[in-house]
């Protein structure tokens, strides 16, 4: 693992003057990612009207997300946050059964609840973590032969926790339940094989480890399930063909382009499209691998400096995202960040989540100084 971060680092400028600790919220911007950006507004500013162009990269970054993830290209919709895609998922879902109770988790990003129960048509119970887990024998408990959908997080955004979704996905489907994941803090740096695992629906947005920016989301969802789908948020890129012009026409897409709506953000897309290129280059196991090297180190420093750590400590339950307890988080994340430290306050922890570019001397000098506040 000793070529990462390597020569990598020089394609990320921010890395020149800040220590990037903060890639649970937001990823650092790579300079081809930038460029790509700059050649759609570039291509707009100059010869104009670049619409078949940049379809075009949206094909190319659907693609290019669903070798990703082991999907087919078929299996992934473009869409523009992973609040829209799971409410796309939500209000398209048959609701008139019996089958009718949804299962998701507290450990559950609060837009997943907030969509959720604003679902008057299903019954929901949520799974409530333990000790900062969920043990499977809750999910065993817990679904039912009524469980329609069980919505699980890859990862608590909270403390880390990965859970493990092939186990998740056999208890869920001994029930007749389907299984939708939620893996917006393990794409980009946790291997990913919706097959393996046996995923029904995977739903991740671009602008945290996988290095876009917001706007732009994907929403995989398994070919034989996707025909049961009968979206009620649609729009002509939902349909087929999408280009008929037809006003009297209604006829859904096959397989995940039935999710789509509108015209997407394309300059996301430009930045996605380029950003899970230079993740395929440096490979996602890679980062995995290296990744590991770094959480292990980061928890060593912090029990080191006396810190509190949140969530499970084994590197096999975790990602590389470090939660430590601190007395004021969000003043913590503003004073570090005025020493040009990038972490991420939520409720009572710092967030420090490193990736393929960050070197270790860079993680024991934001756990030293957010030490010093305590
Ligand atoms: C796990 C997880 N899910 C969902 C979201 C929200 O995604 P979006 O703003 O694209 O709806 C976040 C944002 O931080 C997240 O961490």
């Amino acid at each position: 693992m000793r070529d990462l971060p390597g020569s990598y680092r020089s394609l990320f400028p921010v890395l020149s003057t800040h220590v990037h600790l903060a890639n649970c919220s937001q990823g650092a911007l790579a300079a081809p990612v930038s460029e790509a950006m700059e050649e759609y507004h570039q291509r707009l500013l100059v010869t104009g009207n670049n619409w078949s162009e940049a379809m075009e990269k949206a094909e190319e970054a659907r693609t290019r997300f669903a070798e990703l993830i082991g999907a087919e290209a078929e299996e992934v919709a473009i869409v523009s946050s992973v609040s829209n895609a799971i409410s796309a998922i939500a209000t398209a879902l048959p609701s008139h059964t019996e089958k009718n109770n949804i299962v998701f988790t507290d450990m559950d990003f609060p837009t997943v609840s907030h969509i959720w129960r604003a679902q008057t048509q299903f019954l929901h119970q949520v799974i409530r973590s333990r000790n900062g887990k969920i043990q499977l024998e809750q999910y065993e408990k817990e679904i039912t032969a009524n469980t329609l959908l069980t919505c699980v997080p890859h990862v608590y955004y909270y403390n880390g926790y990965k859970q493990d979704l092939k186990s998740i996905a056999d208890v869920v489907h001994k029930k007749k339940s389907l299984l939708l994941v939620d893996a917006y803090q393990s794409s980009g740096n946790s291997v990913i094989n919706v097959k393996e695992m046996e995923i029904d629906i995977l739903i991740t947005g671009t602008r945290k480890y996988m290095l876009g920016i917001p706007g732009v989301a994907f929403l995989y969802i398994k070919r034989e399930v996707a025909e049961q789908f009968q979206p009620r948020v649609t729009g002509w890129l939902g349909q087929h063909p999408s280009s008929a012009f037809e006003i009297d026409q209604f006829a859904l897409a096959q397989g995940a382009k039935r999710f789509e709506t509108g015209t997407p953000s394309f300059i996301s897309i430009y930045a996605a499209n380029e950003a899970i290129k230079l993740l395929h280059k440096v490979g996602v196991s890679h980062i995995e691998s290296y990744l590991e090297e770094l959480t292990q180190f980061a928890l060593n420093c912090g029990e080191n400096k006396g810190l509190r750590i949140a969530g499970p400590l084994s590197i096999k339950e975790r990602t590389s995202l470090t939660s430590f307890y601190v007395k004021n988080a969000q003043e913590a994340e503003r004073v570090l960040r005025a020493k040009n430290i990038l972490v991420s306050a939520r409720k009572d922890v710092v967030r420090i989540a490193p990736h393929f570019y960050t070197e270790k001397a860079e993680i024991q000098y934001a756990i030293d100084e957010l030490a010093k506040l305590e």
